[in-house]
């Protein structure tokens, strides 16, 4: 999704009308930056795309949980999706309600379970039979009932980076249709047990509607198969998924998303549930990074090392993922080619590979753009590297929404 946050006017690449150039001076780099117009603008138009059609968006705070942005979207209206019992902590402190929450996950802990079923979150999306007998003794523990939703794997390819693929049959995740559909009318008859709804997230980074129309067209049929079996479902839930444009290209349109997806469940009446998590974020943030030495080589190889890297932004190293990078001040003169990389002693610590780049120098700051989400979420402490600050700009100012890491923060823990 494309937002006009990020905009030059001049040389001065802007956000929201602030200066990347003047938060840099004054924060220091590297530092993520976020609008908080274009997070509002990007929830308000998925959910928008819906329409009056009964549906939630339950943002996926694994692609941004820091409280600023994750409180942002309490009070824009949205759902949660959690993975984890740190993502559900954080999300219960941004304001979110147990009925707001809906817990994914894998592998969830005896710990996380137990604390889920204690809450009464809206629905765990469970993964597997024996999930369930354990989501089961943690209902009867608390004398109360666990509402759950059960993960299909409809046998899907979503058609992006494998790494992030996860709806074929030999993906780890959910469960192939006959068994889901065996153990929905099990969990139909158990005290304990409140069946709700029908779960699948097949992918992430989708730039088609095609592998969302087909998970949606099996969860419909499974739902309505199981209604006619005497199983009540109360809802759908098609997890995230939908991408953005990294590159100047394009990618599915929001509006021909919420179509697909309306026009395949419209028809059920079942309640849409949807877990955006990039498409919410992604675009609303970008990374700054100021350049620390250019070095050329006789093979023409032009490096513009910068003082971000994997560790900031893990996405370029680990999934070949493509950023556009800009100066925030944008020099005059003839593009030329940059490979533009880390500090760390990585080679797949590289941002971009013969980047067309106007005149870049020493101390320059460079914005690495579509960063809000999968950005800080995923960075680490390797090389002893500390957490960048991040800040988010509302109403023409920026705040501090995480301060930088220390040194002293990192060795708290180390006796
Ligand atoms: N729901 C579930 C169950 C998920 O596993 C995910 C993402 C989402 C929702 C949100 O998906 P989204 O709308 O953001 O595509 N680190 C990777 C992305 C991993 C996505 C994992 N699951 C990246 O940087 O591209």
């Amino acid at each position: 999704m494309r937002t006009d946050a990020f905009f030059y006017d001049g040389p001065a690449l802007l956000c929201d009308g602030v200066r990347l150039a003047d938060i840099a001076a004054s924060e220091g780099t590297p530092a993520y930056v976020y609008s908080a117009a274009a997070i509002e603008r990007a929830y308000r138009d998925l959910d928008g795309a819906f329409g009056d059609y009964p549906h939630r968006l339950h943002y996926a705070l694994k692609a941004n949980s820091t409280l600023g942005i994750v409180r942002q979207l309490q009070r824009l209206g949205s759902g949660a999706d959690v993975n984890s019992v740190g993502e559900l902590e954080v999300a219960l402190r941004a304001g979110f309600g147990p009925a707001d929450i809906v817990f994914t996950g894998v592998g969830k802990r005896e710990d996380e379970i137990q604390r889920a079923v204690a809450l009464g979150v809206h629905a765990i999306n469970a993964e597997s039979p024996g999930e369930i007998a354990r989501i089961r003794e943690a209902a009867a523990r608390h004398g109360g009932t666990a509402r759950v939703a059960i993960r299909v794997n409809p046998d899907v390819d979503a058609g992006s980076h494998p790494n992030i693929t996860t709806g074929l049959a030999t993906s780890r995740f959910g469960m192939p249709v006959d068994a889901a559909e065996a153990l929905c009318r099990e969990v139909a008859g158990r005290d304990g047990l409140r069946l709700v709804g029908l779960h699948a997230h097949i992918g992430s980074q989708m730039c088609s509607v095609e592998p969302i129309r087909k998970a949606a067209q099996t969860l419909v049929a499974l739902a309505g198969r199981l209604r006619a079996g005497g199983v009540p479902i109360d809802h759908v839930d098609l997890g995230g998924g939908l991408g953005i444009p990294y590159d100047d290209g394009t990618c599915v349109a929001v509006a021909d998303y919420a179509a697909t997806v309306r026009s395949v469940v419209e028809p059920s009446g079942l309640r849409l549930l949807l877990e955006p998590g990039r498409a919410i974020v992604a675009a609303s943030g970008v990374l700054l990074t100021r350049v620390i030495d250019i070095k050329t080589f006789p093979n023409g190889l032009r490096f513009a090392i910068v003082d971000a890297g994997m560790t900031e932004l893990l996405r370029p190293a680990l999934y070949g993922a493509y950023h556009r990078i800009e100066p925030v001040s944008r020099r005059a003169g003839a593009e030329e080619p940059f490979e533009i990389v880390g500090p760390l002693c990585e080679t797949s610590d590289t941002y971009g590979k013969r980047r067309p780049m106007p005149p870049i120098a020493v101390g320059d700051v460079l914005a690495v753009r579509d960063a809000g989400a999968y950005g800080s979420v995923m960075a680490s402490n390797y090389n002893r590297r500390l957490l960048a600050p991040e800040l988010l700009v509302e109403s023409g100012a920026w705040r501090t929404i995480r301060r930088r890491q220390t040194l002293d923060h990192l060795l708290a823990l180390e006796p």
